[in-house]
């Protein structure tokens, strides 16, 4: 879990947050979610979507929790759920979710294979089934563009 409290420089003139600042932080409480399971380092893969749900003003307290939801060989997928506080009412509302995918690598930079997942209860069984439909929905997206190119 990561938790920023956000501030002018966050902003634009209106007082809303940019999007590309919480999708930064997105970014790292995926990436933080994904050194902690596999125990190497990782990089970005990709972002398969962001949702803004609502929006963020300064002032607001920012929590991003982040789940791996499932593994393959050398890749996860890590949903990150964002909320945002108003401090002053206590208020809180979901903001946003993104799913990451994020490649583990070993010393030589090379990827690496990651330990599978604890499946645990329903709610964990949803997320990987529907990480898993994420997967197959984005490697034949790729596949059908490469062939459009003519590449292999
Ligand atoms: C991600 C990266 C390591 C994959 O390298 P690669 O040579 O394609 O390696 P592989 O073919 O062995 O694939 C490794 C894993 O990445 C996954 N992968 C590769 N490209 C992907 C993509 N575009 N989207 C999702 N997953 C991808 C593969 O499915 C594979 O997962 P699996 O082992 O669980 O099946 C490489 O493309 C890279 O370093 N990219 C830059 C990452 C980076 O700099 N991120 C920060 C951006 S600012």
């Amino acid at each position: 879990m990561l938790v920023k409290w956000m501030g002018i420089t966050d902003a634009n003139s209106a007082g809303f947050i940019h999007g590309g600042t919480v999708m930064k932080l997105c970014d790292e409480a995926a990436g933080l979610a994904a050194v902690r399971h596999s125990h190497s380092r990782v990089v970005t893969a990709a972002v398969d979507r962001m949702t803004f749900l609502d929006p963020v003003f300064v002032g607001d307290l920012l929590t991003l929790t982040a789940r791996v939801n499932a593994v393959w060989r050398t890749s996860m997928e890590v949903g990150v759920r964002v909320d945002a506080e108003n401090p002053r009412t206590g208020e809180s509302r979901h903001t946003g979710s993104a799913y990451f995918t994020m490649v583990a690598l070993d010393e030589d930079g090379q990827p690496t294979s990651v330990p599978d997942v604890r499946i645990e209860d329903e709610v964990q069984e949803r997320r990987a089934r529907e990480a898993q439909v994420r997967r197959a929905n984005r490697l034949a997206e790729r596949d059908e563009l490469r062939a459009g190119r003519g590449q292999s």
